[in-house]
């Protein structure tokens, strides 16, 4: 199979033969958190896939072996305020979106931690693909906020209303196997060869019709969803940022950077 990679700051973009395009995000020591400069780069480059009629099927994925997205980059949110973290929310709405809207399938290639605003990027995909390390989960109220990218209106679509709740609620994580039982993952693969699987796959739907995929797509997007979505996520944004005014948040997020555990005060 032929390659043609290209390398941005922080992702690394890979085109395979029959219109295959991987999106990796590339932050290894960060364990490819999401600061607003990736987010920023993904917005851009999604939006050109999203037109050029070479690029058949999306793969997100991250590099190294550890982690598909530890979440929003926590050391970059700490010291927001309500404002900046009400901006935060709307860019990676507007990557989530592009992978939801986008105009082709896009598929989470899951590759270990998705926690955070990593379980709500993979969400945003039309499906995930999980490798056996692969790991979920929205930590966010034990950093004293709630998830910000989305899983507020998508993950309830995933895995019903009771079990989102409790996910959210708990923060607990939730491996292979159980993200598979729940619904959150359509196939498990080894870590072994985890990629070419998921090309596999991919290849497989790229060869259909482009045209009747674009048209099944925004079908079933529309008829699943999308009445007032602007509103919705536009709500979870608000919210999210008024947390950035709180103690709870201050406190959660500092010690997560001070790796220490956060002493809350309902503040
Ligand atoms: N933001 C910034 N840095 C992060 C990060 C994140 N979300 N996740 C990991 N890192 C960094 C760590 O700070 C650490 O950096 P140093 O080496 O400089 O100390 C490095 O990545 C490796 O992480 P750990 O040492 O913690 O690795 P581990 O194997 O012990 O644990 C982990 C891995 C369980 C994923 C743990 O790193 C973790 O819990 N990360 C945070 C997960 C999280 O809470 N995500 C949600 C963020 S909030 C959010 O996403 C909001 C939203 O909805 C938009």
């Amino acid at each position: 199979m032929t390659t043609n990679k290209t390398t941005c700051k922080n992702l690394i973009l890979d085109y395979k033969e029959l219109g295959i395009q991987i999106v990796k995000i590339s932050r290894i020591k960060q364990l490819n958190a999401l600061n607003t400069e990736t987010l920023e780069e993904l917005k851009e480059t999604l939006q050109v896939f999203a037109k050029d009629t070479t690029v058949r099927v999306v793969i997100l994925t991250g590099d190294g072996d550890k982690a598909f997205i530890a979440g929003a980059d926590i050391a970059e949110m700490k010291d927001m305020n309500t404002s900046q973290g009400v901006r935060f929310s709307r860019l990676g709405h507007d990557v989530a979106k592009l992978l939801e809207q986008m105009p082709k399938p896009t598929i989470a290639a899951v590759n270990g931690f998705a926690l955070g605003g990593g379980t709500e990027m993979a969400i945003a995909c039309d499906f995930i693909i999980a490798s056996e390390n692969a790991v979920f989960g929205q930590p966010e109220v034990g950093l004293g906020i709630i998830p910000g990218f989305g899983a507020n209106f998508r993950l309830p679509k995933f895995v019903g209303l009771p079990r989102a709740k409790e996910l959210i609620f708990s923060g607990r994580r939730v491996k292979a196997d159980e993200a598979f039982r729940i619904g959150l993952a359509s196939f498990v693969y080894p870590v072994e060869g985890f990629l070419s699987k998921v090309i596999e796959f991919a290849c497989e739907i790229s060869q259909k019709s482009s045209e009747a995929l674009r048209a099944s797509k925004k079908t079933i997007n529309e008829l699943s969803e999308t009445n007032g979505l602007n509103a919705k996520l536009d709500a979870e944004a608000q919210t999210f940022g008024t947390l950035f005014s709180s103690y709870d948040q201050k406190e959660g997020m500092s010690a997560f950077v001070e790796k220490r555990k956060p002493k809350f005060q309902g503040l």
